[in-house]
């Protein structure tokens, strides 16, 4: 006999639990815990069960053939989908509300435009009208492009199934549902379900698909974040609503690499590529301040340089501040804590104030020699030479760790006409034009 037993899901956020309770332990939201039952199957059922050996595949008779892929001309673009979108799959395109999801969508389907197939746009967020507004802002004359305002899933993949377009883009998941779930759209159970009935219709009819779908700040609350296990190709158009450079990134691509990052703009016209994307962050008219260092990070395989500066100043008032913006904050305290120590720069009674020019967040430890050195001018009152590229990874006992892509980084500096460049004491295999500075430790760089 199977073993039956009942489970308590929340409806909103999927977490299960042994018991009913008015409020979901996880995401805490009131009254979604509803009753569900489990059947876990005794060891004998399985026993008894007979498999069919016509369904093992040898591996070795497949041929080695390519996906077909419908190519935007759009290099960023097709670049992050692994050269093109592959037909038949199905892909997320996750963001933040307001980032540019739709306007990615519509210039996608802009550049598909001319085919024999139709295109296909449903949105449960926005009017046709709404739609057409924005293709004119965009400059887009369709021939080949239908839209639906629809949000029932069964819908939608009658219509897909029907029409056959070579691209369906459902924008956005968080306003579809089905009539097969109880909850309401935007709930886990429902994002969950029609992921997968559009899923099966993608691959029925070998219709590409994207859906687009809203990921709030930090990025863990239920929605797309629970749905990417269940799609092909997870894209995030990630950046500052305030600057204009949007970074698409791939976290998982069944088709090509994850390493690959496109960097866009938005501009009146829409989302257009950056010409010289490894300048893209640093700022023309750099000013040869103190407290003002060039330093070059990695976004997937691609380096990219930005302007570290810092502001020293005296505390007026308790304890000394610690601000950031582009940069983490408990990273900067143990910078400051380093060079207390290891450099013997007194910084106890000074406020730091960090920031990234251009707006951009930067992750990678590869930076902390630029933010320590933009700390130590600051104070000093000494600009760093002019035309100069820092990189390394600060240790506790102030030693300067090596850093990834070095010779990348280094051709890169190069190439944008740098001049001199302070790296961490580690093997290379090439010869630069530029001049290198190597440095085992902090004390090293500063001296008193
Ligand atoms: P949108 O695509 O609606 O974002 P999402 O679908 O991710 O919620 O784009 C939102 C922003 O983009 C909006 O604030 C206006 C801006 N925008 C431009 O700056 N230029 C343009 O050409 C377009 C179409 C939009
Ligand atoms: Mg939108």
């Amino acid at each position: 006999m199977p073993k039956q037993s009942i489970i308590y899901n929340c409806e909103k956020c999927g977490a299960q639990f042994p018991k009913w309770s008015g409020r979901c332990l996880e995401c805490g939201a009131w009254g979604t815990i509803k009753e569900s039952q489990t059947q876990s199957d005794d060891k004998t059922k399985i026993k008894s069960i007979k498999f069919d050996k016509q369904k093992l595949i040898d591996l070795n008779t497949l041929s080695n053939q390519d996906f077909a892929r419908t190519q935007t001309k759009i290099h960023e673009i097709d670049n992050i989908f692994g050269g093109g979108i592959v037909a038949g799959s199905i892909t997320l395109l996750g963001g933040e509300p307001g980032i540019g999801k739709s306007t990615l969508s519509l210039q996608i389907f802009k550049q598909l435009e001319g085919q024999n197939k139709p295109l296909l746009y449903i949105s449960g967020e926005e009017s046709g009208s709404q739609i057409k507004l924005r293709m004119d802002r965009l400059d887009y004359q369709t021939t080949n492009l239908k839209f639906i305002s629809e949000t029932n899933i069964e819908q939608i993949c009658a219509a897909i199934s029907q029409l056959k377009p070579s691209l369906a883009i459902i924008d956005s998941i968080q306003t579809v549902y089905s009539n097969d779930v109880e909850s309401e759209p935007g709930n886990v159970s429902q994002i969950r379900a029609c992921t997968v009935k559009l899923m099966q219709t993608a691959k029925e009819n070998n219709v590409s698909i994207i859906i687009t779908g809203h990921v709030t700040k930090d990025g863990a609350v239920a929605g797309p974040k629970t749905l990417e296990h269940l799609v092909d190709v997870v894209i995030y158009l990630e950046g500052d609503k305030l600057h204009g450079y949007r970074l698409l990134r791939a976290t998982k691509n069944r088709f090509g690499s994850t390493n690959e990052v496109g960097i866009l703009e938005m501009t009146a016209q829409g989302l257009v590529e950056v010409k010289d994307p490894t300048k893209a962050f640093l700022q023309q008219n750099q000013t040869q301040t103190a407290g003002s260092v060039i330093t070059c990070f990695m976004e997937g395989n691609r380096a990219f340089f930005a302007e570290v500066q810092a502001l020293v100043s005296p505390t007026i008032f308790g304890y000394p501040q610690r601000k950031t913006s582009g940069y983490d904050l408990n990273r900067l305290q143990m910078i400051s804590a380093v060079l207390l120590k290891r450099a013997k720069l007194n910084l106890n009674n000074q406020d730091i104030h960090l920031n990234i020019v251009g707006g951009f967040k930067i992750k990678e430890p590869a930076i902390d020699l630029a933010v320590a050195l933009s700390i130590y001018s600051a104070l000093k009152d000494k600009p760093i030479p002019q035309n100069t590229v820092v990189l390394g990874e600060l240790g506790l006992a102030g030693e300067i760790r090596p850093v990834s892509n070095i010779e990348k980084r280094i051709n890169e500096a190069e190439k944008l006409g740098f001049e001199n460049i302070i790296i961490p004491d580690q093997e290379m295999n090439k010869n630069f034009q530029i001049k290198i500075t190597k440095a085992k430790e902090i004390s090293q760089i500063i001296k008193q």
